[in-house]
């Protein structure tokens, strides 16, 4: 069934080595809380022992089953109404001690009277855990993790990471399903949008920041919250970009570009995991009994909690892989799936299947011990209302300071893809703007996927409120919609255009709504809608200058008049503050220093688009007379027209003096590497500067490029800083022979890059032995 669990050294365990490596080239440390001994540890607590011998059957089901909590409803379906119930119903279930987990509701009060309903009115008295959706902010929402992730700074989620856990945990929550740590190489798929982009490392990093961030020093503390990475695994690499698709995929690449990060998060110390909605070559992946028993827990030895995706037991008899619900929960319970959300499999067939013997109770009471173990393991039988407190949500909820770090986080999201005759910044006063396009002065846009459910909505500063803000003559301003995001307004083209004719610069705001993007939003065509672009084109023949504005959460295949715009911003989703932190990267008050974590195609056909590809045998040839029979489309180059980790900024930096410690690196030994970084220009400006290595000979093909460390670097003009890299055998590991992590001696080739098509390069040797 394709899976398999690998014992033979070098392990996952050397792996790990890397990803010490990973904090060591970005400056953090990944080491595990040491809060929760017990539950990290395999054993449980005597409180937790004298439950379980107390629980009847029915009970510890209950404890598996996380529901809907309708007694405290979202205020939107972020999922399909199935197997929903009332609120009545939820807290007699509760009383009955059959639910262990609620979520995605909201609200300190009504969380303490639930939670009273499980304490003083359930047989055992067991608190609940509530948990919910907070993926990139809560009622103040923070750019989507993928235009968070173009920050290449993991300091930065993790700011981020932790302000929303202090927001939701203040209003009745302890457990959030983020972070969202898929690798997406298609573009298509809709989901790109909540994750860290295409690349492995950048996944790593940003995957262990937003850990760190949601869970903070002390997990029992009141603002703490649990962090799920999810979905496991290999959700990313669903067939054509298609949501829910099928996933077909060799070990080595499941092993080596998608399971990384979730190896990062519980490094960082995630106590939980969630699985995907997909099969993973014919197994579905919440009842493949190699992922979830196999690598998760005797491979890496993970201790934690595993959270079905939403009915996802349940789907595997759509599947066709268990033939009823009873099967489906034996399927799952059998292949290391603790707990069911929302189909009610566990709590309806459980006790049977352990009675009638299909189930051993002992792997029931593994779960379940699991599950208590992780109520414990945040304090809440010794404080079942931590994080319930209404006094506490007034206080931290939307605050000055969450709005600061709101527009502080969305201005270093923006990443500046061309910026002609340095149209950018704008001045504040002496020009005439004109702000067309559907998402001018829109405020129902600028949140991003995940970010409506929980939001406040009420924060939400559309682009015009931002611009206008920071210009000295508000009235200098003209806004226009145009159209709307894929229809026609009338007469909005003639007024578009009037708006232009009368202004001296135009600010064309386009691209994808909201809606466009996130779960069940695949595209099939990663363009900017039809309406939309010949709205462009009637504003660009009126000859006035643009700066594009680019509404996205995914790559878009850029074309026509713009991509030929003078300027353009990918400006994401970014949260509440979109509107100041657009207007603050325009006006200059920031200067742009955000950096792709997605490759650009040139052309939608192009997908699934990744800059770490292998190169074929015919590799396509820079020389224009000799393309035929080479690696290539019949009308493009397979390239990126912007790849991955590029970005402009206001000022120029220079890297140069690119000195490695050893050209002959030995087994057991560090390659130091350096380079020089200057601020050329004249305005203080953050560099982003790369490091990438390519295996030349290998045993397995390898990719062009593989990103291995990244230094943020901040500089004032004119000067000048040294930025150092590490390199070990285990950053040149990759999955070989028996799918295991190897290294092989030979020759790599490396680069201090500005992104994953340029750079200073060099070359060193791996040697077979530690004294070259
Ligand atoms: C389905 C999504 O795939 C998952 O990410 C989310 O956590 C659950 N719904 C719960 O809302």
């Amino acid at each position: 069934m394709g899976l398999k669990t690998s014992n033979g050294a070098p392990s996952g365990a050397s792996r790990r080595a890397f990803l010490s490596g990973a904090a060591a080239l970005t400056g953090l440390a990944v080491t595990a809380p040491r809060a929760f001994a017990n539950l990290t540890s395999g054993g449980a607590s005597d409180r937790v022992e004298r439950l379980l011998a107390q629980m009847t059957l029915e009970e510890k089901a209950g404890q598996l089953s996380c529901f809907a909590d309708m007694v405290r409803p979202p205020i939107a379906d972020m999922n399909p109404v199935v197997n929903v119930r009332n609120a009545e119903t939820v807290i007699a279930e509760v009383k009955a001690g059959r639910v262990g987990i609620l979520f995605n509701g909201v609200g300190a009060q009504a969380a303490f009277e639930t939670q009273k309903a499980a304490v003083e009115g359930s047989r055992l008295k067991i608190p609940l855990l509530f948990a919910a959706d907070v993926v990139h902010g809560f009622r103040t929402v923070f750019p989507i993790p993928l235009g968070e992730s173009a920050s290449f700074d993991p300091h930065l989620a993790e700011r981020t990471a932790r302000a929303a856990a202090s927001e939701a945990t203040a209003s009745g929550l302890h457990w959030t399903f983020a972070p969202m740590v898929d690798v997406a190489r298609d573009q298509r798929w809709g989901r790109v949008a909540e994750g860290a982009g295409e690349d492995t490392f950048l996944g790593e990093v940003m995957a262990a920041a937003r850990v760190r961030g949601f869970q903070g020093r002390d997990l029992k503390a009141d603002d703490s919250m649990l962090a799920t990475p999810k979905h496991f695994a290999a959700y990313g690499a669903v067939a054509a970009g298609m949501e829910y698709n099928s996933v077909e995929l060799s070990e080595a690449t499941l092993r080596e570009v998608h399971l990384p990060p979730f190896q990062a998060s519980f490094d960082a110390g995630a106590l939980t995991v969630m699985t995907a909605f997909n099969d993973i070559n014919g197994v579905p992946a919440t009842a493949n009994k190699p992922l979830l028993t196999g690598i998760l827990r005797e491979e890496w030895g993970f201790k934690g909690v595993v959270i079905s995706d939403y009915t996802s037991d349940q789907e595997l008899v759509a599947h066709g892989f268990a033939a009823d619900d009873r099967d489906a929960a034996r399927l799952s319970i059998l292949a290391g799936l603790d707990v069911s959300m929302q189909s009610g499999l566990y709590i309806r067939y459980l006790p049977e299947l352990v009675t009638s013997g299909a189930v051993p109770m002992a792997v029931v009471d593994a779960s379940v011990r699991r599950v208590l173990a992780l109520k414990e393991a945040i304090g809440l039988f010794d404080d079942p209302y931590r994080s319930l407190d209404p006094k506490a949500e007034a206080i931290r909820t939307a605050t000055p300071a969450l709005r600061a770090l709101s527009r502080e986080s969305g201005a270093r999201s923006i990443v500046l893809l061309k910026n002609e005759r340095n149209l950018l910044p704008l001045p504040k006063a002496g020009k005439r703007l004109a702000l067309i396009g559907p998402f001018a002065d829109d405020r129902d846009n600028v949140l991003g996927a995940w970010g409506g459910f929980f939001a406040d909505r009420n924060l939400n500063v559309d682009l015009a409120t931002g611009v206008r803000a920071q210009l000295a003559d508000p009235a200098s301003l003209i806004v226009e919609h145009g159209c709307e995001v894929e229809t026609t307004i009338a007469g909005g083209f003639e007024r578009a255009v009037a708006a232009a004719q009368a202004a001296d610069i135009v600010l064309l705001a386009v691209g994808e709504s909201q809606d466009m993007t996130g779960e069940a939003k695949s595209r099939t065509d990663i363009r900017i809608p039809p309406v939309q672009q010949r709205l462009a084109e009637a504003i660009a023949a009126t000859g006035k200058p643009v700066v594009v504005l680019l509404r996205h959460g995914r790559a878009i295949a850029l074309e026509g008049v713009v991509r030929d715009a003078p300027a353009i911003l990918a400006t994401w989703f970014l949260g509440s503050e979109m509107g100041n932190a657009v207007a603050d990267v325009l006006f200059g008050v920031v200067n742009p220093s955000g950096r792709l974590p997605i490759s650009f195609p040139i052309e939608s056909g192009q997908e699934p688009f990744f800059y770490n590809s292998r190169t074929t045998g015919r590799p396509a040839s820079t020389d224009p007379n000799a393309q035929e029979y080479k690696a290539r489309w019949r009308s493009i180059r397979n390239e990126a027209l912007y790849p991955f980790g590029f970005g402009l900024s206001y000022t120029r930096f220079s890297v140069s003096d690119v000195k490695l410690s050893t050209d002959k690196l030995g087994w057991n030994e560090a390659l130091r590497i350096t380079a020089k970084v200057r601020n050329e220009g004249t305005v203080h400006g953050d560099h982003v500067v790369q490091l990438y290595i390519r295996d030349r000979v290998a045993s397995r093909t390898r990719p062009v490029r593989e990103l291995k460390g990244f230094h943020r670097v901040s500089l004032a003009p004119g000067a000048e800083r040294e930025v150092r890299f590490e390199l070990k055998r285990e950053n040149l590991m990759f999955v070989g022979d028996g799918d295991r992590w190897l290294a092989e001696p030979g020759m790599f080739d490396l680069w201090i890059a500005n992104s994953a098509v340029d750079g200073l390069s060099a070359s060193f040797e791996l040697m077979a032995s530690s004294r070259p």
